[in-house]
């Protein structure tokens, strides 16, 4: 065991890289509109802006939707031949940016560029007649990015080049909030490079770790670590498999995604029961762990606020730390590869990830992998 929990005190005097949260989240995926239909339609989000052929754009049509402070771009390209057709034929529908919000994008890529971080697209100035945005980026794992946004006076639906979307579909939403954490899966021997890499090239500090003996079953193990931000708003685990009797769920997703990528982004809710019941209600699935884990569940982490019923009902997990609970559950994967998930997580003054739902929650992962003949 391992476990290690530090001190994650903002310290902005020496903050390199002040980081305000995450702006947004794009995928690249196979068909933007089908897919903006779908976070629409079973996740509620709303449609915000559009850019395309129609704005001038001539390679990609993007899709910018939107739930509280919570922002998802889905991009597709026009064409094959390309690096975007490319990054799709490769990997299938993924996360290609984690976008940060920050004051100063060109700062943020100065400093994150001196510290060895790999540019990916240097400070550039987009400006049209609602204001200015200014975007700069680095390279992460795999073909993933991170984009830094300044968006200080903007005032359009999204940045420069988008007009805004409108509709007569707007689906009500689920309550999902924003993004609580990214997780990567980097391959074998890999993770403690990219812990380094948050270290120095953007100031993060490892704030919790695992090893194999806390994440593994009977057939599979992995090892994570816990990245976050000084001010603790940008939180990104990082897992590697590890060895194990059988092929673990990170060895699929690596095999599946072609390379290292994003498996999953967790999405907050202020109330879980009422978020997943209507997102299952509208078609989202959910991995489903015995209910013989309920049994034992009141007895392991004390008193909760909410029913058992409901929580049993719907299959979601509770766990507690030392400054209080959470609740979560996870998705199956939202394409036909078994890859990128979505977690839904209610934090009632737990900082953790769900620690003491890794075994009964990989046990539910292998059942499903068995069924795809991967394990
Ligand atoms: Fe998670």
């Amino acid at each position: 065991m391992s476990k290690t929990l530090m001190a994650t005190a903002p310290n902005t005097e020496t903050d390199f890289l002040p980081l305000e949260g995450t702006d947004y989240v794009e995928f690249y995926v196979g068909n933007a509109k089908q897919a903006a239909h779908f976070y629409k339609t079973a996740f509620g989000f709303q449609s915000i802006a559009y850019s395309g052929p129609e704005t001038g754009v001539k390679d990609r049509a993007s899709y910018v939707i939107r739930q509280n402070k919570l922002t998802f771009v889905l991009t597709t390209p026009l064409r094959a031949g390309n690096p975007m057709a490319d990054h799709i034929y490769k990997h299938g529908d993924g996360v290609k940016v984690l976008a940060l919000r920050v004051q100063d994008a060109t700062k943020a890529w100065e400093e994150t560029t001196k510290r060895g971080g790999k540019s990916y697209m240097e400070p550039t100035r987009l400006k049209d007649d609602s204001g200015e945005v200014v975007l700069s980026g680095i390279h992460t794992y795999g073909e993933t990015v991170h984009l830094f946004v300044e968006r200080k006076n903007y005032t359009g639906a999204f940045m420069p080049g988008f007009k805004e979307w409108k509709t007569v579909y707007n689906p009500t939403d689920t309550g999902l909030q924003y993004v609580d954490h990214c997780v990567g899966n980097v391959g074998w021997g890999q993770m403690n490079k990219w812990v380094s890499f948050y270290e120095e090239v953007l100031g993060f500090r490892n704030i919790l770790s695992f090893d194999d003996n806390d994440i593994s079953t009977e057939y599979s193990a992995l090892m994570s670590k816990v990245m976050s931000n000084g001010n603790g708003f940008v939180k990104f685990p990082i897992n590697e498999p590890a060895e194990g009797r059988k092929k673990s769920q990170i060895e699929e997703y690596l095999e599946f995604y072609d390379g290292e990528g994003c498996q999953h982004v967790a999405l907050a809710t202020n109330n879980i029961v009422e978020t997943v019941t209507t997102l299952r209600d509208r078609g989202v699935e959910f991995l489903k762990v015995p209910s013989s884990y309920y049994d034992e569940l009141l007895g392991r982490v004390g008193h909760i606020d909410e029913d058992l019923e409901p929580l049993k009902e719907l299959g979601i997990l509770v766990d507690r730390d030392d400054e209080g609970y959470l609740l979560q559950i996870f998705t199956r994967p939202v394409e036909d590869r078994p890859t990128l998930f979505f977690e839904i997580i209610q934090r009632k003054g737990a900082k953790s990830f769900g620690k003491g739902n890794f075994k009964a929650l990989f046990e539910a992962i292998e059942r499903e992998q068995e069924l795809r003949g991967n394990l």
